[in-house]
């Protein structure tokens, strides 16, 4: 896949990962458009970013999604790239927090049932070029979980399959499916946390470089390890993952 001369929305494009990417494409001659729910971060995000284009929506909400899509429909018809980086996380134990059925609701539309439907949506819009991306970002823990977030973990396995799927729905079309799999990055979602933390600009520079390559599954840092490790002894790997 070229990595220049594109036109990509990044979902969750205001800050973190996506934040990353949009300065990276941006830097390698795409045409960049973020999304968000908070305005005021994508203002900022927009401004940092040389040509970067802004259209605020909350990617759980219809209304937003087919607002999103007519603003690309009119304003930004050479779309064919979608990457769908929104997310959230929440660290709880389910028997114990009081909040947790309203919690689980919030993770799974945002980290799953928002993408699929933000995929179905553009998907014809993408099919329209003569090369296209979908690039899904799951995470290690959609292999290896962790205790402290397992509908998080869940909603990212099921991303990781469901990419996976829809893969063999688009053979033979012009979109190529990606999935990205970074290992624990220093952003907001990973504040606290008092870990070794990849930065996200080499998380960016990773999946530029994977998407050159046409690499289905772009590992980044030690999830190549981890996931050999959680191959030859699962049990290794689980308790690496597990605290973590
Ligand atoms: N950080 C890590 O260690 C790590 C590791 C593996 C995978 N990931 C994945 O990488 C992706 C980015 O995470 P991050 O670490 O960069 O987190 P982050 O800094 O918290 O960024 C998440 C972004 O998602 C946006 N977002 C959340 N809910 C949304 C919604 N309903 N509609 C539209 N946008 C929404 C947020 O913007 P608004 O608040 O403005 O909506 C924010 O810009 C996530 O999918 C995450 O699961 C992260």
């Amino acid at each position: 896949m070229q990595t220049s001369g594109n036109t990509v929305l990044i979902t969750g494009g205001g800050s973190g990962i996506g934040f990353a990417l949009a300065q990276a494409f941006a830097e390698a001659d795409n045409t960049v458009i973020i999304c968000g729910r908070d305005e005021a971060k994508l203002t900022r995000a927009a401004r940092d970013v040389p040509g970067c284009h802004a259209i605020r929506c909350d990617i759980t909400s219809d209304q937003d999604v087919q607002h999103l899509r007519s603003e690309l429909e009119t304003r930004f018809p050479s779309l064919n790239m979608l990457i769908n980086n929104a997310g959230l996380q929440y660290n709880y134990r389910l028997t114990e927090e009081p909040n947790a059925l309203e919690m689980i609701d919030e993770e799974i539309s945002t980290n799953f049932t928002a993408q699929v439907k933000l995929t179905v949506n553009l998907l014809p819009l993408l099919r329209r070029q003569e090369r296209s991306a979908l690039v899904n970002i799951t995470s290690a823990l959609s292999v290896v979980p962790k205790e402290s977030a397992p509908v998080y973990c869940a909603t990212k396995a099921a991303m990781r399959v469901f990419t996976k799927a829809i893969r063999y729905q688009l053979e033979g079309t012009s979109v190529k499916v990606f999935e990205v799999v970074p290992p624990l990055v220093d952003t907001a979602m990973t504040q606290g946390r008092d870990v070794r933390k990849v930065p996200p600009a080499r998380v960016a520079q990773a999946v530029l470089r994977g998407l050159e390559a046409n690499k289905k599954e772009i590992r980044i840092a030690m999830v190549k390890a981890l996931f050999a490790i959680n191959y030859v002894m699962p049990g290794v790997a689980s308790s690496i993952m597990r605290p973590s």
